[in-house]
């Protein structure tokens, strides 16, 4: 067991007396990894591990464990953890069944196509990523009660945790602090009441932040199901703050919004099946693409981070992120070629241009022909009885719109923004869309969330996903092809340095400490190579024989725990 320090002074909270340690403001610290042999969970804070953690020990499954743990997180990791915003979940369970839940925000009813175009037809990036009117319809609290079906202990045991360190507080970590120092111009320029993650001196690691308002509706939450958020005191809150800010999410929007069960996306990657997010997330589907493209190529034998298996799976993102750009929307509203677009006669044909040593050209390839009528986060849960969850979890940007509903006390998304505001304007994340994933009444935004699980002989061997906006489906594929074709560890796995393609800006993003030496022989075929921040935060568990190894990414304050 590793421990990594956070830059305070820590005692680990005692398993079990969880949320009297939170009471009684208990530091902690953050755990990189841990193997085990009955249950895990990893998420992108410390406390919200441990109340997942604490679930499984009290008997709950690997569902229950994923409730309480995004519950917490929307308590202690305000920057992604939410209710004001949406996510999926991709589950196998025990007995076989793969499912996944579409918890998506919807475009409220009196959103239109153009809503973000000024009257001479400029986009307003402004509005669709900042403010009320960015939000669309929190789909979180659905997606909750959606998964109960698959859990077993009582929601009010779930969601204590999160009620006990909204109510009592809970020291932040050093990275927090700074993230709220650095967005305090934002919040106020946003919110015209108090609200707790704004204070007149700077914010420091240790400091504790107490949230009565969530904590009150999370109780509202807790007492009255999901009616105590879409419904109700709640709802009437959230529509006076959107009266407050010309935001348009009406009553009958939140009385209206539904989860949706779809039929995950799954397939057979060398003998592994990839179980994965179908549409609205682009996520699934570009994983498929990308694996089928490199699985005839023998990435093994050219081995990790060399120039060509690194220009090889460039090119296959290349490919994978234009075929998004012009193919993916919500399927509930337009026709979207999925079998064609992963059938591997297509990709083949789509292949067919790649040149290994030269570097291929984004106006050249663009998306296939087909005939035919930062802030988001990641937790993956597995249990004793071989359950396994992955739940991927987002208000878009970090703190989403930065408007916090006023007496309730948290915040709302920015989704919106993830539509294709107007074709060839690229949106927060410089994806590109057309009509596709235009503005529509009631529609989901395209998403890239890809929450994972990798079976092996029926029995989940890898649970997986990330935070990232579109680097989140290379982050994806570039931990499943470390793991199954380079043998790589999970801890390596998960934090050796990542890279990104995504067909437009045509363009090779990289991490800090990507080698030099590699991007040197990359540049030297063609391609532009650019070093950014950091590539995504993965959580990852993974299964070998009776052993659990669960690592949280480096990247962050990202925890693993178990037992
Ligand atoms: O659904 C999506 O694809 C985006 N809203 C995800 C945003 C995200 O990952 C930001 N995190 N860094």
């Amino acid at each position: 067991m590793r421990t990594y320090l956070a830059g305070l002074v820590f005692l680990f909270i005692i398993p079990g007396s969880f949320a009297q340690s939170v009471k009684n403001n208990t530091h902690y610290s953050v755990q990189k990894t841990i193997t085990c042999g009955k249950g895990a969970v990893v998420s992108a804070h410390p406390l919200a591990s441990m109340a997942g953690l604490q679930i499984l020990k009290q008997g709950g499954n690997a569902v229950d464990a994923a409730i309480a743990t995004q519950l917490a997180l929307a308590v202690v990791y305000p920057a992604a953890g939410n209710i004001g915003g949406g996510g999926f979940m991709v589950a196998h369970l025990s007995n076989g069944q793969n499912i996944s839940i579409d918890y998506r925000e919807k475009a409220p009813a009196k959103a239109s196509r153009d809503m973000y175009l000024d009257k001479d037809g400029n986009a307003q990036l402004d509005l669709s990523q900042y403010g009320h009117l960015a939000s669309g319809v929190p789909g979180t609290v659905a997606g909750l009660f959606a998964s109960l079906k698959y859990a077993k202990l009582p929601f009010v045991k779930l969601i204590q945790p999160a009620i006990d360190l909204a109510e009592h507080g809970f020291p932040i970590t050093a990275g927090q602090a700074a993230s709220f120092n650095s967005n305090k111009k934002e919040f106020l320029e946003q919110n015209k009441a108090a609200i707790a993650f704004v204070k007149a001196e700077k914010w420091k690691a240790g400091d504790l932040l107490i949230q009565t308002d969530l904590a009150n509706t999370l109780k509202r939450i807790r007492d009255l199901g999901q009616k105590g958020f879409y419904e109700g005191e709640t709802a009437r809150l959230i529509v006076e703050e959107m009266q407050r800010g010309n935001g348009i999410i009406s009553p009958d929007d939140l009385k209206s919004y539904e989860a949706k069960e779809r039929t995950p996306l799954s397939f057979d990657y060398k003998g592994h099946q990839v179980i994965s997010m179908p549409l609205p997330s682009s996520g699934g589907i570009i994983i498929e693409q990308m694996l089928k493209m490199i699985e005839p190529r023998n990435i093994a034998a050219m081995k990790f981070q060399t120039a060509g298996s690194v220009q090889l799976m460039t090119e296959v993102e290349r490919r994978a992120y234009a075929d998004r750009a012009e193919f993916l929307g919500d399927a509930d509203f337009v026709n979207v070629p999925v079998k064609t677009l992963v059938s591997r006669e297509y990709l083949e044909q789509r292949m067919k241009d790649y040149e290994p040593g030269k570097a291929g050209n984004s106006k050249i390839t663009g998306a296939g022909m087909i005939r035919e009528s930062e802030e988001t986060t990641h937790l993956s849960v597995i249990d004793a009885e071989g359950n396994a969850v992955a739940v991927t979890t987002t208000l878009n940007d970090s703190y989403g719109s930065h408007t916090v509903v006023t007496g309730a006390g948290f915040i709302l998304n920015n989704e919106m923004d993830d539509f294709s505001v107007k074709p060839g304007v690229p949106n927060m994340y410089g994806a590109l869309g057309n009509d596709k994933n235009a503005i529509a009444p009631g529609k989901r935004m395209l998403s890239s969330m890809t929450p994972t699980i990798v079976l092996k002989n029926n029995k989940p061997c890898l649970v997986v996903g990330t935070p990232g906006g579109t680097t989140i489906p290379t982050s994806v594929f570039q931990t499943l092809v470390n793991i199954i074709e380079f043998n790589m560890t999970a801890i390596d796995a998960v934090n050796k340095p990542k890279f990104h393609h995504q067909w437009s800006p045509d363009r090779i993003d990289v991490e800090k400490d990507f080698p030099a030496d590699v991007i040197q022989q990359l540049e030297a075929m063609g391609y532009t190579v650019k070093p950014r921040e950091s590539i995504g935060r993965t959580e990852l568990i993974q299964v070998l024989g009776k052993k659990i190894i669960a690592v949280g990414d480096k990247r962050g304050d990202d925890d693993a725990r178990g037992y």
